[in-house]
């Protein structure tokens, strides 16, 4: 299967308009499109009720996961059910499967690196934080012990691992993801983990348990010779 993934558009009408020409080709290119979540900037029904037009006419089946910035305005729930709706299949704790392969996603949620995980200890608000972060890790557990399938390929916003985070600036790292999930990935094993927010990053990393991680945030697959808005992984 040819997955063309991407993720953060933070859809306006200006920014789409960069992308809609070589976005045409991916129904050419692709079998299937993933959207790691960001698809808009401030989580409005208005902003993904245009992005669904522009998206609808790629005519190419899609899976998306959720970002932070889908959840800016409260209307996530609205968001998930017109992406539904127009026959987007979105991860939210759940799997799904297609020609032989799995899909596991979720947004997921921060909390740091290695050693520097953030840990239940102290303030009530810490503990909050930390066990926001553990649900969510818990909701991709469960989409994970749903499949069967022989290849799994997990899809969230926040990364897995500190490697595709490198380039933005180090005080940001632990909002940039989690280690705890690629503990989890590791767990279950996948062929492939698909994740964007870290518009800096890096493409490419590997969790402990070799399980290879793709940063496929739109501001870096723009930046590579030649520019194109997504980027094809043959599983
Ligand atoms: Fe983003
Ligand atoms: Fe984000």
């Amino acid at each position: 299967m040819r997955i063309a993934a991407t993720a953060d558009l933070h859809y306006s009408p200006q920014s789409y308009d960069k992308i809609r020409e070589p976005f045409t080709r991916v129904r050419d290119e692709a079998d299937v499109l993933v959207i790691a979540g960001d698809l808009t900037n401030y989580g409005k029904a208005e902003e993904m009720h245009s992005l669904l037009n522009a998206l609808v006419r790629l005519r190419i089946p899609i899976i998306a996961v959720l970002g932070n910035h889908d959840y800016e305005s409260g209307q996530e729930q609205e968001l998930i059910k017109m992406m539904t709706t127009e026959g987007i299949k979105v991860l939210d704790g759940s799997s799904y499967e297609r020609d032989g392969i799995g899909f596991a996603g979720t947004k997921v949620f921060v909390g740091g690196f290695g050693r520097g995980v953030l840990t239940a200890f102290g303030e009530k608000e810490v503990k909050a934080f930390v066990q926001a972060s553990i649900d969510e890790t818990m909701k991709l557990e469960r989409a994970l012990s749903m499949l069967r399938t022989e290849k799994i390929v997990i899809v969230t916003h926040y990364s897995p691992v500190v490697e595709t985070v490198r380039g933005e600036p180090t005080e940001i790292w632990p909002y940039l993801g989690s280690s705890r999930l690629a503990e989890v990935i590791d767990r279950h094993g996948a062929v492939a983990a698909i994740h964007g927010h870290a518009h800096h990053g890096q493409p490419e990393g590997k969790t402990t348990g070799g399980v290879p991680v793709h940063n496929v945030a739109l501001s870096l697959l723009m930046a590579q010779q030649p520019p194109k808005p997504y980027r094809v992984l043959e599983i």
